[in-house]
């Protein structure tokens, strides 16, 4: 298949995108939080080709993606108090809810769920192409499954080229960690993936909001998943990654202890020239919105430098860093050292 690909999201592509999704096709989209590898919601052939283009596995649901409040309402049998709460606090955003699903809304969508994910984004971007296609977009991260989430258009191309019909290119993605996911639709409000509308923020509009033990433990052999996104190795590069949980002074003595040429370091920009291997900037120690943004970025910079072990800090477990905290101990298959 030959990928078209838009430099600009300029009128002229947006019209494309929208002709091409009301089609059934499969085109890339900017988002605020990573791009989007979209398909009209309602047809369940559409759907199930985002699956194929990916490689994703057949039981991990899609979120749906909508341009305006009131689009919500057909997608969902109702619409709970909590659900008008948050979506005046965080919508348009980086924020998706999961409620029970109206029968519109295809099981290929839910992946034979009984509930469906929502989100309204915020990029313009990808609202325009919601507008021009006239229809509710299904949505993963546009990476091959298992990859870091893709952050710029740069990113799908090297997985999507040739898999799918078309590629807006809208530049790099503000917040680069994918939208936090609560479920409204079980007997409390849980978060079951965090990001930048962080645990916090839900907590100060709603209240009580338990936390899914799968934000920042693995699985348990057996358990059923809340989220099955979670139970994936995620966010993978080549290397191993491993996490290092110490004082800033012991990464860098454990990590200098410990190079060679196929080693890197995930660190702070302020410890770079003190570490003897190759460094991957982060960002500042305290910069967390800022280190979020370059996450996969560096995951997918690990690779590109042919590296076979990278060592990052382990991150803190509060505000936007929850966020930081999941996917890197994901992508390090949960292997902590103690430094
Ligand atoms: O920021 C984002 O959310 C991006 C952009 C493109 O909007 N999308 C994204 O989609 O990250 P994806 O497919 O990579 O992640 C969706 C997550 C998965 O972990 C999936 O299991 C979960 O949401 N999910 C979707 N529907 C669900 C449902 N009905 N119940 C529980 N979890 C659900
Ligand atoms: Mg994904």
């Amino acid at each position: 298949m030959k990928t078209e690909f838009f430099h600009e999201p300029d009128a002229k592509a947006i019209a494309r995108a929208g002709e091409i999704l009301r089609s059934g096709g499969l085109v890339a989209i900017p988002t605020e939080t990573v791009y989007g590898l979209a398909a009209n919601a309602y047809d369940a052939e559409a759907v199930k080709n985002i699956f194929i283009a990916k490689g994703r596995p057949g039981d991990n649901p899609l979120i749906v993606h909508i341009a305006d409040l009131s689009e919500l309402k057909p997608l969902v049998r109702s619409v709970p108090e909590s659900a008008k709460q948050l979506a005046a606090a965080f919508w348009p955003g980086p924020l998706t809810m999961i409620l029970p699903k109206s029968d519109r809304v295809p099981y290929e969508v839910t992946a034979g769920l009984e509930t469906v994910a929502v989100r309204f984004p915020s990029h313009p971007v990808a609202n325009a192409i919601i507008r021009a296609a006239g229809l509710p977009l299904a949505a993963p991260s546009a990476n091959l499954s298992g990859k870091p989430s893709p952050t710029n258009a740069l990113h799908v191309y090297e997985d999507m080229n040739g898999r799918i019909d078309a590629i807006v290119d809208g530049g790099d993605c503000h917040f680069g960690v994918e939208s936090t996911v609560i479920t409204l639709a079980g007997e409390k409000p849980r978060l079951l993936r965090p990001g930048a509308v962080t645990l916090e923020m839900l907590r100060a509009v709603i209240g009580e909001v338990e936390m899914d033990s799968a934000v920042i433990e693995p699985l348990a052999e057996g358990e059923v998943a809340a989220s099955p996104g979670m139970k994936y190795k995620h966010y993978s590069p080549k290397a191993e990654v491993y996490v290092l949980s110490g004082s800033p002074e012991a990464f860098i003595r454990y990590i200098n202890s410990h190079c060679d040429e196929k080693t890197a370091a995930l660190c702070y920009d302020e410890e770079a020239n003190k570490i003897n291997c190759a460094t991957i900037p982060i960002g500042k120690e305290f910069d967390f919105s800022y280190q979020a943004h370059l996450l996969f970025n560096s995951l997918r910079r690990c690779d590109e430098l042919g590296m076979k072990r990278v060592y990052a800090h382990i991150p803190r477990r509060d505000g936007v860093s929850l966020a930081i905290y999941n996917r890197l101990m994901r992508a390090a298959g949960f292997k902590v050292i103690y430094v």
